[in-house]
């Protein structure tokens, strides 16, 4: 089977009701990014952090995979599909994908603010005081500004051996993840589905400019003629 990789972003969520981070107005849920999504911002402020990754987790129980996710997940009957997201979400995994690289961390997993490698499930709340089984304090498995992206080789060796690229849903602004499409080899056919695109078609490159759901049916179209 051809290898067909995926790099989704939080608009492949947005029919499902997860708001994306730049359509937003700078704002994040009512929040300044900087203040929730970066290192500094949970040393000056450590219970607000966890309170809006509390809230984020709980939202996860109100939404569902969308007609996109699940077209995704289908494609491993006729693809060696493997899916990388910027989405700390689980609705690809809910959809029934198997093979997922989540770049940014996951919000239903928890480590200790000493160790970035040790993961714990994460179903509820985490609270200042909740310790890992080394004592250190618990903060969500999330991958903050300004901080190692532990997943990018892999993720640039899957795309460096994919036969057919896909991209969902990301505005292409946040570095490492926008540079990944660059190690395609030259030729790949790269179907990219974003109804707000910040790349015209050329080349290999088709630019689809729908939402997720029709998009990615479209793209399955072109790749299936
Ligand atoms: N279907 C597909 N794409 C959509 C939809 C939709 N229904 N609605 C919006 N979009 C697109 C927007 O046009 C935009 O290009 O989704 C993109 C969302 O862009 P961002 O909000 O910048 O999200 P993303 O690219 O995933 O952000 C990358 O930035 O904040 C950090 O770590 C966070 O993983 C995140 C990273």
């Amino acid at each position: 089977m051809q290898k067909l990789v995926v790099l989704t972003g939080a608009g492949i969520s947005a029919e499902s009701g997860i708001r994306t981070f730049r359509d937003s107005g700078g704002l994040w849920e009512g929040y300044d990014v900087n203040q929730v999504a970066t290192p500094e911002g949970f040393v000056a402020n450590p219970a607000l952090v966890l309170n809006f990754y509390n809230e984020r987790r709980r939202q996860l129980s109100e939404v569902v995979p969308n007609e996109a996710h699940r077209l995704l997940a289908q494609l491993e009957k006729r693809y060696n599909v493997v899916i990388i997201t910027q989405n700390v979400d689980d609705l690809h995994e809910r959809a029934g994908s198997h093979h997922i690289i989540h770049l940014h961390g996951e919000l239903l997993k928890s480590r200790g603010v000493d160790d970035p490698e040790t993961t714990y499930p994460c179903l509820g709340d985490i609270h200042l005081g909740d310790k890992s089984p080394t004592g250190a304090q618990l903060r969500p498995h999330i991958v903050w500004f300004g901080e190692e992206v532990p997943m990018l080789d892999k993720a640039i060796e899957e795309v460096y051996t994919a036969d057919i690229l896909m991209v969902i849903g990301t505005s292409l602004q946040v570095y490492p993840a926008a540079g990944l499409m660059g190690y395609a080899k030259e030729g790949t056919p790269i179907f990219y589905i974003d109804p707000n695109p910040s790349l015209h078609s050329e080349g290999s490159l088709t630019v689809i400019a729908q939402k997720a759901s029709v998009g990615v049916a479209k793209a399955i179209q072109l790749m299936n003629p």
